[in-house]
């Protein structure tokens, strides 16, 4: 069984990324053949600063490695690494209706918030479908928000192999509900695009604040709350600590007698210990990048094995080769 996932290098990862889709991902790595990378062309669709995407690229490397990607076990490259997956893009894209990425959710909601409609952002489907068929990917952990691309990938494939026989294998996308779509600090969809965000790796102070910040109702600490489980703390704080303790507070604050500074205050000290062991892993790697860079280089190597022999597989079956 092989599993790929893919994190773009747009800003700094969060609770979002870690619970959504990294920690899924980390965790199949013993399940079969794990492929992971940092979709640094998928950035360019918003991101225009070149020494920025550099950094965040780096910097996705650390998180993921930090946060236990094992890369004894699972193949961990940059995208463009490998620049064959634009030429399958290509490839694809002439067998993509428009119509299919006219209602992609989320180029209409980037689009909606006011960010310019270049082609990248339009065609990003289809690139991302490039990137999954290229590995005859099984299972494509993501959270929720990335479920129609993979169902347009798998559109796509379907179109090719009625066009030009059996090539591509038919990916599945695997989302865990609970975590599907981790709330941020506003309530909405915790994005690097709302600006709502509690990093994995936050400064410790700003993080403090962030949480500490997070908007509650007017009801005193002494009233019974019955919607306890809907508390944005409530739920993060179940994500970040043992189920026991999690329930606990809700149970607290259900009777009322717990006040939302308290339970914040848990939130920000159990968010902290939570990703102590990862933040020490962190800044070990981050001492050695040349060992990081390595590791990414190997990974291309080892993925440009199955890349290049699916590639030729689909340049042979369309007339190219
Ligand atoms: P962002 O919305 O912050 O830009 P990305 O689009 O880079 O995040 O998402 C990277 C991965 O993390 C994707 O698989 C995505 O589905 C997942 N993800 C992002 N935000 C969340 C969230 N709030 N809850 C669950 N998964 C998420
Ligand atoms: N679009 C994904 C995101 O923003 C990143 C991504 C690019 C991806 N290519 C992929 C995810 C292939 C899974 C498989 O999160």
């Amino acid at each position: 069984m092989r599993i790929l996932s893919g994190i773009q290098p747009s800003g700094a990862l969060h609770l979002g990324n870690y619970f959504g889709m990294m920690r899924p991902a980390i965790e199949l790595q013993d399940q079969g053949e794990a492929f992971y990378f940092i979709a640094d062309y998928h950035s360019m669709t918003s991101l225009y600063d070149a020494a920025q995407r550099r950094k965040n690229s780096l910097d996705v490397a650390l998180d993921f490695l930090a946060c236990g990607l094992d890369p004894q076990k699972a193949v961990f490259w940059k995208q463009s690494d490998l620049p064959e997956v634009t030429e399958l893009a290509w490839i694809l894209s002439t067998l993509t209706p428009m119509g299919l990425l006219e209602r992609c959710h989320s180029y209409k909601d980037k689009t909606a918030r006011g960010i310019s409609a270049n082609h990248g952002l339009f065609a990003y489907p289809v690139l991302m479908a490039a990137d999954i068929l290229l590995f005859d990917s099984n299972i494509v952990p993501v959270g929720r928000d990335q479920k129609q691309h993979v169902e347009v990938t798998r559109d796509i494939a379907i179109k090719f192999n009625e066009t030009y026989g059996p090539t591509f294998v038919m990916p599945e996308p695997q989302i865990r509900e609970s975590v599907a779509a981790v709330p941020g600090v506003d309530g909405q969809k915790m994005s690097k695009s709302y600006g709502n965000t509690i990093e994995i790796f936050g400064d410790e102070k700003a993080t403090r604040k962030k949480i500490m910040g997070i908007v509650m109702d007017s009801r005193q600490p002494a009233d019974p709350k019955p919607d306890a489980d809907k508390n944005l703390a409530v739920q993060l704080l179940k994500l970040v600590s043992p189920c026991d303790v999690a329930a606990d507070y809700e149970n607290r604050l259900r009777a009322g007698g717990l006040g939302y500074g308290d339970l914040k205050k848990e939130l920000f000290e159990r968010y902290w210990n939570h990703f102590a062991p990862a933040r020490a892993k962190r800044a070990e790697l981050a001492a050695n990048l040349d060992h990081v860079r390595a590791v990414l280089r190997s990974g291309a190597d080892r993925a440009r094995a199955v890349a290049s022999r699916v590639l030729q597989k689909a340049r042979s079956a369309s007339g190219l080769a």
